[in-house]
């Protein structure tokens, strides 16, 4: 029955858009190494480790997941998913992503060469999102000289300015 699917996604690998090209450089599976990094003036700084899952399925986007895990005890942490878009035959680049934490945002920003840097464009949250609540963020992806992917985030919340919280380097896997 599988053998004869036409329209599956998963039975042989699509061809990628030509729209997505610049951002191919983030494609794959990525693992945390060393351990993320967290840090934020209100916060103890803390370590975590995380998965990126980032894929196309031959649509003009990308698909990604950013799942985090507790360095020790690797419960599950911080979980969020979306989709990167690219403007056709433009460098510029959407970002959106639903966050287990009740916050759904969208960020727009520009891919030059390795780097896409992004910053929040609107963030919505659902009725009793913990405070303090989040009111813009930022964010830096890029493929280092050792072909690392390093994701930065900064956040400004209701209480601090924007101030970096993030920062992680991934090995593809
Ligand atoms: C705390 C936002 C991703 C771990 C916080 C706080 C905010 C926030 C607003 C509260 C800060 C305060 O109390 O002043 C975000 C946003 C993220 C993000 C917008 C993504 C864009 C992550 C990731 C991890 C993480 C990937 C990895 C484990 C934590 C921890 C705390 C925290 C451990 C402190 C304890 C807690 O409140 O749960 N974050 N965060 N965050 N964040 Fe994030």
């Amino acid at each position: 029955l599988l053998a004869a699917c036409r329209i599956c996604p998963f039975c042989k690998p699509p061809r990628m858009s030509p729209v997505v090209e610049p951002l191919s450089w983030m494609l794959g599976t990525w693992l945390s190494e060393p351990p993320g990094a967290g840090t934020f003036p209100t916060l103890q700084p803390f370590r975590y480790l995380e998965e990126a899952h980032i894929s196309h399925v031959g649509q003009p986007m990308l698909n990604f997941s950013f799942s985090a895990f507790h360095p020790d005890t690797h419960k599950p942490m911080h979980r969020e998913c979306g989709f990167i878009r690219l403007e056709p035959d433009t460098n510029k680049v959407a970002f959106v992503s639903a966050q287990n934490t009740g916050i759904v945002e969208v960020e727009e920003g520009e891919v030059n060469g390795q780097e896409l840097c992004i910053a929040s464009h609107s963030i919505a949250r659902i009725s009793f999102a913990k405070e303090p609540h989040v009111e813009q963020i930022t964010r830096k992806f890029r493929l280092n000289s050792e072909g690392k992917l390093e994701q930065t985030v900064s956040m400004a919340t209701t209480t601090q300015p924007m101030t970096q919280h993030l920062h992680v380097t991934y090995k593809k896997v």
